[in-house]
């Protein structure tokens, strides 16, 4: 197994080994180099959705999606169907995945976000459909001392309902499941358990600041997300067929890129759901 950074302490490229047959001291080199580059590529896995599963698991309990009565499973992002025709423009799940192109943390319009995200590139465009990382915790760090200080003690709601109402979404579930999706809380610094280190914990899931003007607030989170989200600290990578990609849910913000709707797409993803009590999590 070979570990090649993309930088110096944001993202990696793990190479020569097979997930589906993975050793005990292979998981823990992969889950040290984990906690320090926050987003690992797999390049050439051929994983079953069983494997894609169990591999996952052995980062925490599987989350379950939208719906909490749901088992935890693979999630499709795709803009065909099983048998590779595209969807129709307004299909439902194409007009979910565009909420996919603003840079957000999962579920963190749970009351605990997810803890990671494993996503297998099975088709990909020719042009563009990249996937964008930005890191944090750099972010975190390189705010003026003064908005450190005024974000200290901030909490900011994160609402399902508001992220999901423009691009469409809210349809996707029923009543009684959204009730399940109220507005929570989430400190807007966090401490990452695993490092120690601080992050700005931001988002499209952030819908304002608790105790601040409303629409005032909204705007300092698009701006501060802005702000986290310069080159500088994010990772783009183009998706070659049957690479996987695990990124860490509480220090970095993703989103997808563009590509032709006419291109073929589709991506599989499961989530690893964050630790603690947690209604989401199903116990392995
Ligand atoms: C996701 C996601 C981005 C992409 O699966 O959670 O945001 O590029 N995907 O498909
Ligand atoms: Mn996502």
């Amino acid at each position: 197994m070979e570990i090649q950074p993309v930088s110096d302490e944001f993202g990696a490229i793990v190479k020569d080994v097979d997930l589906a047959n993975l050793s005990g001291d292979d998981f823990v080199h992969i889950e040290k180099a984990w906690w320090k580059y926050a987003v690992l590529l797999f390049p050439n896995q051929h994983l079953t959705t069983e494997e894609h599963l169990s591999f996952s698991n052995r980062f925490g309990r599987l989350e379950c999606g939208l719906r909490r009565s749901t088992t935890p499973s693979i999630g499709r992002i795709a803009n065909i169907d099983k048998d590779g025709n595209l969807l129709p423009i307004d299909h439902l799940g194409r007009r979910f995945s565009i909420g996919n192109s603003v840079w957000h943390s999962d579920s963190s319009y749970k009351c605990v976000g997810a803890k990671a995200s494993l996503l297998l590139a099975q088709v990909v465009p020719e042009k563009g459909g990249e996937t964008e990382w930005a890191d944090m915790r750099a972010a975190h760090d390189q705010l003026p001392q003064s908005m450190k200080d005024w974000l200290q003690n901030k909490t900011a709601v994160h609402n399902y309902s508001f992220s999901h109402a423009w691009h469409g979404g809210l349809e996707m579930l029923s009543e009684e499941d959204r009730k399940d999706l109220p507005p929570v809380e989430h400190p807007l610094i966090k401490v990452h358990p695993d490092s120690n280190r601080k992050v700005l914990f931001v988002g499209r899931h952030a819908s304002h600041i608790i105790g601040e003007d409303f629409f005032g607030s909204r705007k300092l989170l698009r701006r501060l997300t802005q702000d986290a989200t310069i080159s500088e600290n994010t990772w783009r990578h183009k998706w070659q067929v049957d690479d996987l990609v695990i990124w860490d849910n509480r220090c970095v913000l993703h989103r997808a890129r563009w590509f032709p709707a006419d291109q073929p797409r589709a991506m599989v993803r499961s989530t690893v759901a964050g630790d603690g009590d947690n209604p989401w999590a199903v116990a392995n």
